[in-house]
């Protein structure tokens, strides 16, 4: 039988029922850490000389494969609780103890991975689930075959990848092709292995993690634009830190505590990074009322570099926003809540200059489009983008949703269910454990 047997509860067929929420109110202090930080310092942990201490690693799915590819790659991790050990003796961890290595769902894991792989001149292959296998490696394959390092791929440039040794690599002069956080830091990490200065130029910025947690050089050409720089001279160190709760999960409650009259909620120990909260910028431009407030014990000095705060959302009246170009990187990640919360603005929101959105976990702007029609509101796709005509008065009816097996369309789609006039189904809907396990525990605890 193909039908949910309570609401709320997932059924054999992994279906999520999602009843409407009159308000939301109350206090979440464990959020999921943030993933980009937790993939990051796990990978620099792998090739510094000593041990590192990460506390409050996340149990979700992507940043444990970081952990068992890693362990795969013969680096020694353990854990005890939340904390992650990692004892390793610099550029030369790595000893693989299986040829598959298996990036799950995680395209940060594979696309960093590889600037490792290809440095340390591994024989590997690095695979993935369906979701990633069917993902462009193009843009990372080609910086590295520059280098000098020994990739292929038997299907257009997608996974698996398989690495083979190589006589070294040379560090590259690069300008990244698209604002990748990914790209750029794969190209860096396999220039701590090359021969002379690499070189990476963005000109539109994207998350600055790992220049910010490695500490590495950065300079500004006459335009303006940004250079990050690596080298095999540059020493890598342990490093003791705990991680910020992650911005891009508190975006879902960020959205819904906006747009359901009543609501107030309060996330503790957000990272706040400027490259990553645009999100805020965005709906606080939008008339969110959103405070941001350090909390009295946060110090960067415990999470190398990178910024926290308590925010607190109160429902409030929206209206519609047009992103800039330079916000689309920086909310790449919150852009399919966003689309939500566009919904119930008064007028015409715009998305354009997005089209990286359709090489994510799903295409993000088709199963966005999807998503609010099948509600009954009105989205138009581009190419690169779409158009929200919302209003804050919009009737949004129940529907029957998939989650393409993307987090992120899982749970934007659970925040849509909570404005509909009956229950609404998301089929897949488990998958929100890629980045947010206890996703739908917390909504319950939210609801008043
Ligand atoms: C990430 C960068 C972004 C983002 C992804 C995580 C990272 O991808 O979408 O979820 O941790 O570097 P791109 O840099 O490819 O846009």
């Amino acid at each position: 039988m193909n039908m949910p047997l309570n609401p709320e509860q997932t059924t054999c067929f992994m279906i999520k029922t999602i009843t409407p929420a009159t308000a939301l109110r109350g206090e979440l202090s464990s959020l999921p850490p943030d993933k980009s930080i937790a993939h990051r310092a796990a990978l620099f942990a792998s090739v510094a000389k000593g041990e590192s201490v990460i506390r409050n690693y996340s149990a979700a799915e992507d940043p444990q494969s970081t952990l068992s590819c890693l362990r795969d790659l013969g680096v020694p991790v353990e854990t005890d609780g939340s904390t992650v050990i990692i004892r390793a003796k610099g550029r030369k961890t790595f000893s693989p103890v299986r040829q598959l290595i298996d990036c799950g769902n995680s395209g940060t894991t594979m696309r960093l991975l590889s600037g490792l792989v290809a440095g340390a001149g591994l024989d590997v292959t690095l695979t993935g689930d369906a979701s990633l296998s069917s993902r462009p490696m193009k843009r990372i394959m080609d910086p590295l075959g520059l280098m000098g390092a020994q990739i292929a791929s038997s299907d257009k440039n997608r996974p698996p990848l398989q690495f083979a040794s190589h006589k070294g690599l040379r560090a590259i002069d690069y300008t990244l092709p698209m604002a990748s956080a990914q790209v750029k830091s794969c190209v860096l990490l396999a220039g701590l292995f090359a021969d002379g200065e690499t070189r990476v130029t963005e000109t539109l910025p994207s998350r600055d993690h790992t220049e910010r947690m490695l500490g590495l050089e950065t300079d500004f050409n006459a335009d303006g634009s940004r250079v990050l720089k690596s080298s095999r001279e540059f020493e890598v160190l342990p490093q003791q830190l705990k991680i910020p709760n992650d911005i891009s999960a508190a975006a879902f409650w960020m959205v819904a505590a906006s747009i359901i009259p009543g609501s107030e909620i309060v996330l503790r120990g957000v990272g706040i990074n400027p490259s990553r909260s645009a999100v805020i910028t965005i709906l606080q431009r939008m008339g969110a009322d959103i405070r941001v407030s350090v909390p009295p014990e946060a110090s960067t000095s415990t999470t190398v570099g990178e910024p926290l705060a308590d925010i607190t959302i109160k429902s409030a009246k929206l209206s519609a926003t047009d992103l800039l170009e330079t916000e689309i990187p920086n909310a790449i990640d919150e852009i399919p809540v966003l689309a939500v919360a566009m919904a119930f603005a008064e007028g015409k929101s715009t998305v354009r200059k997005a089209a990286e959105l359709r090489a994510k976990e799903c295409d993000r702007i088709a199963a966005v489009a999807e998503m609010l029609q099948k509600a009954g509101l009105n989205i138009k796709e581009y190419a690169d983008g779409f158009d929200v005509s919302g209003s804050r008065s919009n009737a949004c009816q129940a529907a029957d949703y998939s989650s393409h097996h993307d987090h992120r369309i899982a749970m934007a789609a659970a925040v849509l269910s909570l404005k509909a006039d009956a229950p609404s189904t998301i089929h897949d809907a488990d998958c929100a454990a890629i980045s947010y396990p206890t996703f739908f525990r917390d909504l319950e605890s939210l609801r008043s």
